[in-house]
């Protein structure tokens, strides 16, 4: 038997990526692509910054702009995420259901634990896509090139929203020269996971 045919061990594999991906900035997986669909059906994808992955809590957790286009489409809405690892040759497209948290204890929380320089760009002064009169950060001038004071960043609090991806199915992808393996888990299936053609 290989190593990847064990399917409990394929589906916490695929954790141990995820979990890494929320913590090393140098796993692919921290930059994973979201993809969604807006209210025309039409598709979006952006790449975004995974801040964490609660294999317990089956969670992702994303941070964004709430004044953002894709936080009026993704509450509450189906979303993907994929990401792919070229080291370990493992693809990982993920599916689930959106939530934004925006001013609860624990996004306080993360708020407070953010460095000053992460909060900055919340400071912008028009919500992202807003078109401009030329080429520009969009952050106030006078915040340019520095980072704010604990005061300074204040307002830009109102500017900062969570996105929580509540997992409900993970295919996991392995390409590998002595045969590829795919396995899908859902959480329908309390996660057992099945083998399916790659
Ligand atoms: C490496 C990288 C990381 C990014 N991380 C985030 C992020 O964590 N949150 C976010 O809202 N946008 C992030 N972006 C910007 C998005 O890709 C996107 O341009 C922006 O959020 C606007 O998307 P929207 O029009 O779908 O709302 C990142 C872009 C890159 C290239």
């Amino acid at each position: 038997m290989r190593p990847d045919d064990d399917l409990p061990a394929m589906l916490a594999h695929a954790w141990t990526l995820l979990v890494r991906g929320g913590a090393d900035r140098k796993s692919p997986v921290h930059t994973p692509v979201i993809a969604s669909v807006d209210e025309h059906g039409l598709p979006h994808a952006r790449v975004m910054v995974l801040r964490k992955a609660d294999p317990a809590a089956a969670t992702l957790r994303l941070h964004t702009d709430a004044r953002s286009p894709k936080v009026a489409q993704l509450n509450g809405m189906p979303v993907a995420v994929l990401a792919y690892l070229p080291a370990e040759q493992v693809q990982l497209r993920i599916t689930g259901t959106a939530r934004i948290l925006t001013d609860d204890e624990v996004v306080e929380d993360i708020w407070n634990q953010s460095t000053l320089f992460a909060r900055r760009c919340y400071l912008a002064e028009h919500p992202p896509g807003t078109p401009l009169p030329g080429p520009s950060t969009g952050l106030p001038a006078w915040i340019e090139g520095q980072q704010p004071t604990a005061e300074q960043i204040g307002p830009a609090r109102a500017n900062f929203a969570t996105l929580w991806i509540e997992v409900t199915a993970i295919d996991w992808l392995h390409l590998a020269n002595s045969g590829h393996r795919r396995a899908v888990f859902r959480s329908t299936n309390d996660w057992a996971g099945e083998w399916v053609a790659p």
